[in-house]
């Protein structure tokens, strides 16, 4: 880590400059804005996209303990979601938020498991799980570890005893992220170190048992035991709000069964792969409840009377789709129809809704509607949560759910470029994505039409693609602190930061976005 200082501390001096340039008000008086302007970002957007990795990097390992300038109170291995430790208190580890973003530190370590980097995140690796492990073990108000009923209470105090204050409980999603993030550990850890798999401390991650007794004996396999045993019992979303069946929480459950399930098999669990493999089927199945046709949409919480347009698709699409380990058939990645028609229609409600997102070059609304440009994203349409408190008029953007839209657009372009023969068939349904896309050029995508290499129109979509998601992070630029700072949200009227300060999420969201921008070029 000691490596990142100097770098940092340049960036610094670089972005304050910079930042001072453009005051987020800016955009809120229509200028400097470079969201609606068609040609490409210029040179200064790139300067800045290298510095904010290093500087997003630095602040969120700065939220992790031990060593994290921000937690010198917290137990070892633990995330904090931010700082913030009131208006609004924040000062926790959501077991969601540190899955996460401590799974983007495992992609970091995985880039170059010997570099000096990567030994300092292997440390901090090793806390996350033993730390893990502990809370697993811990009795709160979800439940217990006998039954394992406990696995579903979202968050902790930073030194890891239980939260006991009343709480959106349980939350699904935990254990299958907090899976996700140790295999996807287990198998960086494994290309370099091949003998963990029979040394002692595998045991911990996971251990075959050949009886259907509780509670199992290893970390992993305790959370794909709750993932398999609870996955189509309600509880609450990824939001904390609503207790339903949702679309994020189903789709990261269904990712950690699938890998579980070959995890499984690698350890000679043939039971417990088997067992898996069943509800990862049923899963699968049980997905397409998602889909609203009438809607012409995916919705994140079946039967609610909200639009169900929401930044969790997205996320789902993202963190149920890994970019590295494909050994499953993709389920709704960022590239189907289904979740770029769900980020249209998002990105059109968001842009109405906002007054920062109103383009001052639009002539009516309707121009304004159809087309897909940067925009700031908040969670869904209905959000009153606005980063302190309740508000009547509504929330706000949040830097993760805009940084979540580049990186399902890098990575749709990426998808399409991928194979020297990929080609691209424009369906009815994913037709009016396309046409949004490509709203400002003269290139006119038909439905039923496969486009190849050959074809213009395929070089523009992947063009287009990469172009608008720079929009998107342009609009985190725009709006990111004096410093490179991110907080929770950015205000819809004077676009400047609110809630949680320094958010872990936040900082984990860019980085994946220009890992995934990068991954393309
Ligand atoms: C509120 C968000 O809705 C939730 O997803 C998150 O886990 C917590 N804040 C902590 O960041
Ligand atoms: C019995 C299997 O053998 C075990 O490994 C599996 O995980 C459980 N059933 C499910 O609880």
């Amino acid at each position: 880590m000691a490596l990142l200082i100097p770098f940092v501390f340049l960036a610094y001096i670089v972005l304050y400059a910079f930042a001072f340039s453009i005051p987020p008000a800016a955009s809120w008086l229509g200028v400097g804005h470079a969201q609606h302007v068609q040609e490409p970002l210029q040179d200064s957007f790139e300067s800045w996209l290298v510095e904010e990795e290093k500087i997003a990097l630095d602040k969120l390992l700065a939220n992790v303990a031990p060593g994290g300038r921000n937690v010198q109170d917290a137990a070892p291995g633990s995330v904090i979601a931010s700082p913030s430790r009131e208006h609004p208190n924040y000062f926790y580890q959501w077991v969601r938020d540190a899955a996460i973003t401590t799974g983007t530190l495992v992609d970091l370590y995985a880039d170059d498991t010997s570099s000096p980097l990567a030994s300092e995140l292997s440390s901090l690796l090793d806390d996350y799980a033993e730390l893990q492990d502990k809370i697993q073990h811990t009795s709160n108000p979800s439940g217990t570890f006998s039954d394992l009923s406990g696995l579903g209470e979202p968050k902790f105090e930073a030194d890891g005893t239980p939260f006991v204050g009343s709480w959106g409980r349980p939350q699904r999603d935990g254990p299958a992220l907090r899976a996700i993030t140790l295999m996807a550990y287990l198998r960086a850890y494994n290309t370099s170190h091949p003998s963990l798999w029979d040394s002692d401390n595998a045991d911990d991650w996971f251990q075959p048992f050949y009886e259907a007794s509780m509670p199992p004996n290893s970390m992993i396999k305790a959370d794909l035991e709750y993932v398999a045993q609870y996955w189509n019992q309600s509880g609450f979303d990824l939001w904390e709000e609503v207790q339903g069946l949702h679309f994020f929480t189903v789709m990261v459950q269904l990712r950690a069964l699938r890998e579980g399930s070959d995890l499984a098999l690698a350890f000679g669990d043939h039971g417990a792969a088997d067992w898996y493999a069943q509800q990862a089927s049923h899963l699968t199945d049980f997905l397409h409840n998602f889909w609203d046709e009438a809607k012409g949409h995916l919705v994140e919480t079946l039967h609610s009377s909200r639009t169900g347009l929401d930044c969790g698709l997205l996320l789902g699409s993202l963190h149920a789709n890994p970019s590295s380990y494909v050994s499953h058939e993709a389920i709704y990645p960022p590239h189907s129809d289904e979740i770029l028609l769900s980020l249209l229609y998002l990105v059109q409600d968001q842009r109405a809704r906002f007054p920062i997102n109103s383009s001052p070059s639009a002539t009516s609304p309707d121009e304004d509607a159809e087309i897909l440009q940067g925009t700031g994203l908040g969670r869904y349409p209905e959000d009153v949560y606005d980063g302190y408190g309740t508000d009547a008029r509504g929330g706000n953007p949040w830097f993760l759910c805009t940084s979540s839209a580049a990186e399902i657009l890098y990575r749709t372009a990426t998808h399409l470029s991928s194979s020297s023969n990929s080609t691209l068939t424009i369906t009815p349904r994913g037709l009016p994505f396309y046409e949004a896309l490509l709203s400002s050029s003269s290139l006119v995508p038909e439905a039923g039409k496969t486009y190849g290499s050959s074809d213009a129109l395929f070089h523009s979509v992947i063009e287009r693609l990469r172009d608008a998601g720079d929009e998107f992070l342009d609009v985190v630029r725009v709006h990111a602190e004096a410093g490179g700072a991110l907080s929770e949200q950015f205000d819809r009227v004077t676009g400047f930061e609110r809630g949680a300060r320094d958010l872990t999420w936040s900082y984990g969201a860019l980085i994946q976005a220009v890992r995934a921008r990068r991954a393309g070029a």
